[in-house]
């Protein structure tokens, strides 16, 4: 018996009402060129439920003003919600506190955040920080952005053929040094999850802090940030059923409060003379500006959706996605999947014999089917697989059995014309 076989025998494909899921996502109905879109860019943005979209019509139509600056009504319900939100988010990923989590307008500036108000104050040089070859470059760039500023030093864990990092290797690039780590939780070309709660103790062990990049991560399972240990924690909206343009930063309360502000500006203040400001209380000394409220607000609304479908089901639901695709996808002569880690979320990054990755996207489309080619934003996973890029179909607890065999269908048309 397969994997699949032995998967679809301890959960039948009826135990995920996945075809009562569809349903509440307009979008999915939509016909591309006359074809039905199978909608397999996941990774890039996830779709919006009908209850996401209510909520957000709910506030624009009757909550709608600025937040924290007004004593009326429309003010002082639109805070609410906001915190209401934060709250929600809280709960979602287990914080202990609301002021731990900070809306951003992504993982980018979540990461962006800290690489400036903990990088920009404690870390100089000849200090290093320890990234991985998985990264996507939002946790790349702005590092190198700091090191380069201060004299700082990135070292780099390796991965194997498989896409999985070398431990070993981590632990040897800790030394006195050794001032941050930032790590993916899960790729976004190869879909590895990489086993962060033991490399979060192993940074700890040394009194190294830890980011984790949960981007590719908070969509797909549960996470819990006091379980597991990590002092920063990013991710973004539009990935989890909510709106772009919001995310989060997740950091362990001692440690915000003993960072610098990132961004300056309105209601990150407790008091401003021409001759010295004072900055607000977390979260709000990272929040300047006026905040992405109604995205804050959606967001809360997407964690809500996603929680009564339950973290658990949507994992177990994608798993036999990934393992029915993969499955398939081995079968495909001239197919090369590129990312073969044992554990794995529902990201299929593959080759075409012959068949550029653009090729393979553009005659994809014209079957109704959406992946995303390209070396996605993790140029050096792609130069370790020494590919310039892969088709990469990434799925969502929303997809189902039959899209993945049109995804296979689709890609053996894209070899008959190449043929
Ligand atoms: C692993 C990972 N990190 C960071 C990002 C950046 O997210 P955003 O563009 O929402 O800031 C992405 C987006 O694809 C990602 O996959």
């Amino acid at each position: 018996m397969t994997a699949i076989q032995t998967a679809l025998e301890v959960r039948p494909a009826s135990a995920f009402p996945v075809e009562r899921i569809r349903a509440e996502f307009p979008i999915l109905t939509l016909d591309i060129g006359g074809k039905p879109l199978v909608y397999l860019d996941n990774a890039a943005s996830s779709q919006m439920p009908q209850p996401v979209i209510d909520r957000l019509v709910r506030y624009q139509t009757t909550q709608h003003a600025n937040v924290n600056r007004g004593v009326h009504y429309l003010s002082e319900t639109a805070t609410a919600a906001y915190e209401e939100a934060r709250g929600k988010v809280r709960q979602f990923i287990n914080a202990r506190e609301d002021r731990e989590v900070i809306f951003t307008s992504g993982t980018t500036d979540a990461i962006n955040l800290v690489a400036h108000g903990y990088g920009r104050k404690f870390i100089g040089p000849g200090d290093e920080i320890i990234l991985t070859t998985l990264e996507h470059h939002s946790n790349i760039v702005p590092w190198q952005m700091l090191s380069e500023e201060k004299g700082a030093r990135i070292r780099v864990v390796p991965i194997n053929d498989a896409g999985e990092l070398l431990v070993d290797e981590y632990q040897k690039l800790f030394n006195a040094q050794t001032k941050l780590v930032g790590l993916t939780h899960v790729s976004n070309a190869l879909g590895t999850i990489n086993p962060v709660k033991r490399l979060i103790a192993l940074a700890r062990a040394r009194g190294v802090p830890v980011l984790i990049d949960g981007a590719q991560a908070v969509p797909h399972m549960p996470v819990d940030v006091q379980d597991l240990d990590c002092d920063f924690y990013a991710f973004s909206g539009h990935k989890l059923c909510g709106p772009t343009g919001v995310g989060v930063l997740y950091g362990k309360a001692a440690l915000l409060e003993r960072m610098g502000p990132f961004k300056g500006g309105g209601d990150m203040i407790l008091s401003v003379t021409f001759e010295k400001t004072t900055y607000n209380t977390i979260p709000h000394k990272f929040e300047a500006g006026t905040p992405p409220i109604a995205g804050a607000i959606g967001l809360g609304a997407a964690v809500d959706y996603l929680s009564a479908i339950g973290m658990d089901a949507i994992a177990d639901h994608e798993l036999d996605l990934l393992e029915y695709a993969t499955e398939q996808m081995n079968r495909l002569r001239g197919v090369r999947i590129v990312g073969t880690a044992a554990n794995k979320a529902a990201v299929l990054s593959f080759v075409i014999d012959g068949v550029h990755p653009h090729d393979v996207g553009t005659l994809l489309n014209a079957e109704g089917i959406a992946v995303r080619t390209g070396h996605h934003c993790a140029q050096p996973v792609m130069q370790r697989f020494c590919v310039p890029a892969t088709s990469r179909a990434s799925f969502a607890f929303y997809n189902s059995m039959p899209e993945v065999d049109a995804l296979i269908a689709g890609i053996r048309t894209v070899q008959k014309v190449f043929a």
